[in-house]
Order: structure tokens, then C-alpha cells, then sequence
């Protein structure tokens, strides 16, 4: 198609970018390198509800970065593709905290009429089940970052009991996935609730140098133009990326930036020192642990004043010093976690945890783990 529009043409061309969109974080590849087994494990979770039948409930849980988004929505758009007896709904629940937003967002996604103010949330409830059980549909939901929901009352985190037991109280097929960086968020759960959640759990983990190499040679075939990529590049972007933490949206982030840098200074093609530069630029966006120290509060400043306190502590004493549940405290560790305060490391020998047996952590300062 001629590309005649005023603004089209008004942009200058870039010696560097063919679409530089597809190195943005919404974009979503046709190909997901690497996650080959992930995708496998959902496929089989939800072969079912591609038939218009029920499906497994399942837990993807991994670092940041390490595609269990894309991965999630990479299914959902195959899977819609392939079967018109199944609905998708994709929920981040940091946007949607609430039973009410979920369930109006599935009422929503099923061209259910709802009057848009004052509907009670059992009304909508039981609308949904109603419709759900004439549509003969099945239904697929994605709860993105579902810890949210976690940290939320129990009034907000039982739409996830309402959805997980879908054919006893909508008689509808309902799969759900579940998201979230806490490994451990099953601790704690009521068994009934765990069971019903969590049939499959899909564990991601995070990507070696190699593998952040494959993801971005991906992109930057379709991002950049012929030899707008000094060679050594994506090398150097994917050790960069691997060094924080295995995560493929730092890699690209980098990649990006240094595209970006290279085009403001009308260059060639981008270099290594155009990537060294931005990889400054990249690090310096997460606040360091000085910046965030003094915002934290509550069950979050507990908990980090302790472990600064005995320099590194397990799961297990932080647990019972906060007098808190496992999942509480697990959720706040998380998000310390995420918050780039924290670290963690599972303690696997008998001898590491005192012969403890499950999940003990150890829990420390960022960047002073032995
Ligand atoms: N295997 C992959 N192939 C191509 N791109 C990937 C792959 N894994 C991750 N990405 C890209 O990396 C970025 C982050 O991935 P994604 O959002 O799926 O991670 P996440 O595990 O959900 O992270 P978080 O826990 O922070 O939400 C996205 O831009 C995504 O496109
Ligand atoms: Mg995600």
C-alpha cells in the first residue's frame, strides 16, 4: 500500500529502525525461543477447553522477564485462533484488583449487558453464571500478577475460589492461569483452593546469555535494517541482560535504547559503545536500593530492617519473627524482591535447612549474598 498520509511522509527515515516497535514490551513475537516446554505445558492444559470441554487450572510461576506474560498470551491468541467454542479473557490484576473488576471484565468479555454503575457483585455473579451456563462455551482467563489479588481481602482473592471451581458454580468450563513471580504462593492455601488452582504448575526460569542471544536475533530481524547491527551487539546486550538477572525485557530494552542513541546521532549502524552507553541508562531506571529504602512501609519495612539487621536470614525465622503467615510474609518478600531490595535463594541440601523439608528460603540484602 502507498504510504500517502501528510505524517507518514513528513517522518524522516531511519537509517537504523525497518519497525522499531517490535523491540517495545506490548509487542508480541510470533515466536517464542526457549519456551518450547512452557508452551507445551499450557497447550496440554488447555486442550480441552479448545474443544469446548473443561481444562486443567494452571500456575505459571518464574522471575521477571522471563516470558510467562507472552507466553500466557502467545496461547490464548493460538488457541482463539484455533476454536471458536472458546472465550479468552487476559486480567492484569494490578489494573483489576477487585472480584467486582475481574468478573465485570469477564461479563464484559462475554458481550454480557451489565448497567454500568451500582450492579451488586453477586448480581454479576450470578448473571455470569446464567449466561455461562447457556453459552456452551469454554472459557479461558488469564490472571496476570495474581499476587495483587493475594495481598487484596479475602473478599477480592475469592473470585479466584468463584472462577476455580467454575463447573460446580456457573456449570461452565472454566481454565485459569494463574501468574505471579512468588514461587511460593501456594504456601499457606487452604488445600481445597490450592488443589483447585493449581493442577499444572509451570515454572519458568531465568534466560542464559545464549538464550537472551536467540531472543533478540528474533526481534532484530524485523526491528532493524540489513547491517544496522554492529555484530557484536546482541552479544554484549544479552550479557548485560544476563548479568541482571536473566531477563529478556532488559535485553531488549537495551537494544532498543541503543538503536535509538545511535539514529539521534544520525550513525551508520549501532556499535557496542552505543550499547555500553545506554546500559547505564537502562540500570539507573530501577531505583537504587538508597531511593527505595526510605518509601518502605508497614510489613515491608519490617522485613527489610530485619534481614539488614541479621544480614541474612531463612524463610522460616522471618516467619515467625513477623508473626505472620507464610503467604503474607511471602508476598511482601516478593515484592521486595521485585523491588530490587531483596534476593532470595532456595535452600535445597538437608544440611542448609536444618533438615527442614519443603521450601526454605534464604533471604538477604541485594548484591550481599555469599
Ligand atoms: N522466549 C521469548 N522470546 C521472545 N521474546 C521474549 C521471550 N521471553 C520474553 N520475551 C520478551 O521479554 C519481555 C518480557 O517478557 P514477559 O513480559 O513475558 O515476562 P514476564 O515473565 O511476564 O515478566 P514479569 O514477571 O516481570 O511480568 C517481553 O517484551 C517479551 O516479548
Ligand atoms: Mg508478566
Amino acid at each position: 500500500m502507498p504510504n500517502s498520509n501528510l505524517f507518514a511522509k513528513g517522518r524522516a527515515e531511519s537509517r537504523i529502525f525497518r519497525d522499531e516497535r517490535v523491540l517495545l514490551p506490548e509487542y508480541l513475537p510470533d515466536v517464542l525461543p526457549h519456551r518450547d516446554r512452557e508452551i507445551s505445558g499450557l497447550v496440554a492444559a488447555l486442550q480441552g477447553a479448545a474443544e469446548g470441554e473443561g481444562s486443567e487450572n494452571v500456575l505459571l510461576t518464574g522471575p521477571p522477564g522471563t516470558g510467562k506474560t507472552s507466553t500466557a498470551r502467545y496461547v490464548l491468541r493460538e488457541l482463539q485462533d484455533y476454536s471458536s467454542r472458546v472465550v479468552t479473557l487476559y486480567v492484569n490484576c494490578w489494573e483489576v484488583g477487585t472480584r467486582h473488576g475481574v468478573l465485570t471484565r469477564l461479563a464484559n468479555a462475554l458481550e454480557l449487558v451489565t448497567p454500568r454503575r451500582g450492579v451488586a457483585t453477586d448480581e454479576i455473579m450470578e448473571r455470569l453464571a446464567e449466561a455461562l451456563g447457556k453459552s456452551g462455551k469454554a472459557i479461558v482467563i488469564v490472571l496476570d500478577e495474581v499476587d495483587r489479588l493475594f495481598a487484596a481481602k479475602y473478599e477480592e482473592w475469592r473470585v479466584l475460589y468463584d472462577l476455580s471451581r467454575g463447573n460446580e458454580l456457573f456449570s461452565a468450563r472454566i481454565g485459569l492461569i494463574s501468574i505471579t513471580n512468588n514461587e511460593d504462593i501456594t504456601a499457606g492455601m487452604d488445600v481445597r483452593v490450592k488443589s483447585s488452582l493449581v493442577q499444572r504448575h509451570v515454572k519458568f526460569s531465568r534466560y542464559s546469555p545464549v538464550e537472551l542471544k536467540d531472543i533478540l536475533r528474533e526481534r532484530a530481524k524485523l526491528a532493524f535494517l540489513p547491517d544496522a547491527l554492529h555484530p557484536e551487539v546482541m552479544p554484549l546486550c544479552a550479557a548485560m541482560a544476563a548479568k541482571r538477572g536473566g531477563d529478556a525485557r532488559i535485553a531488549l530494552n537495551i537494544l532498543w535504547r541503543a538503536g535509538k542513541l545511535a539514529e539521534r546521532e544520525n550513525a551508520g549502524q549501532v556499535s557496542i559503545e552505543h550499547a555500553r552507553r545506554v546500559r547505564d541508562e537502562v540500570a539507573s531506571e530501577q531505583p537504587t536500593r538508597e531511593e527505595i529504602e526510605p518509601r518502605l512501609e508497614g510489613f515491608e519495612k519490617k522485613i527489610y530492617e530485619l534481614v539488614k539487621e541479621k544480614g541474612e536470614m531463612t524463610s522460616g525465622e522471618l516467619y515467625r519473627l513477623l508473626d505472620a503467615s507464610e503467604r503474607t510474609a511471602g508476598e511482601h518478600v516478593s515484592r521486595l524482591e521485585k523491588l530490587g531490595v531483596l534476593e532470595t535463594r532456595l535452600l535445597e541440601t538437608k544440611e542448609e535447612t536444618g533438615g527442614v523439608r519443603g521450601k526454605t528460603r534464604l533471604i538477604f540484602i541485594k548484591g550481599k549474598g555469599k
